[in-house]
């Protein structure tokens, strides 16, 4: 037995060893993939967030939601043709039908939702794979106190207004602090 197994311990890893190599590679790559998408994300919220605030400052909810509905796929837009990435935001609960998730974006969606049940922040769950051919980053994105404005269970009648003639399918209601609203969803073709 020991015979038959010493040649294997040889010559195992001499097989092995490219595919580690590779591995690591693309570990490596991966890590610095996942940096670029983490700083995209980061804009995307320090460039969103800024206008949402002001925007209900300026002129209360009702107002804000045309700006977000106009500035968020605008930043979105930016962004991906800036970086080469496809930046978006989804969620299980879409307002905008185009926040949809496609099976990659859903599972991990569900996944975040069960974590959050278990206990953890929204702020710390992200997670990236490279599936087909793309790197995908998925980003959890929870609700706050300033979200409660226009995705909570009782809206302001002006609000609900407002929601109802530009969302007349609109599912992102019911949220309470610290539920995960959605994701921003980020690939790149490798
Ligand atoms: C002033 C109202 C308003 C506030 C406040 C607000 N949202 Fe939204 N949210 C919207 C509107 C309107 C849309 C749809 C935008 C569009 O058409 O692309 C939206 C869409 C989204 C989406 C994209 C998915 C979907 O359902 O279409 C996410 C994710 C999201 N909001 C998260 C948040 C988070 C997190 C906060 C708090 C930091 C927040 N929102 C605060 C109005 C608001």
């Amino acid at each position: 037995m020991k015979s038959r197994l010493l040649p294997a311990i040889v010559v195992l890893p001499l097989i092995l060893n490219p595919f580690i190599q590779t591995a690591n590679g693309v570990d490596a790559d991966s890590a610095q993939l996942k940096q670029q998408a983490m700083g995209i994300v980061k804009s995307f919220g320090g460039a969103l967030k800024p206008e949402l605030q002001k925007a209900l400052q300026d002129g209360g909810p009702a107002h804000a939601i045309s700006v977000c509905a106009e500035k968020a796929p605008a930043i979105a837009g930016r962004l991906s043709s800036d970086t080469g990435w496809m930046v978006k935001r989804v969620s299980l609960k879409a307002r905008n039908q185009t926040a949809i998730p496609d099976a990659w974006e859903e599972k991990q969606l569900r996944q975040f939702d069960r974590r959050q049940a278990g206990g953890e922040t929204a702020a710390k769950m992200a997670y990236a794979e490279i599936v087909d051919g793309r790197f995908r980053f998925i980003k959890a994105q929870g609700v706050e106190s300033l979200c409660l404005n226009c995705h909570a269970a009782e809206l302001k009648p002006e609000v609900e207004a407002a929601l109802r003639l530009k969302y007349p399918d609109d599912r992102a209601r019911g949220y309470t602090a610290g539920q995960i609203r959605g994701a921003f969803s980020l690939s790149l073709d490798l």
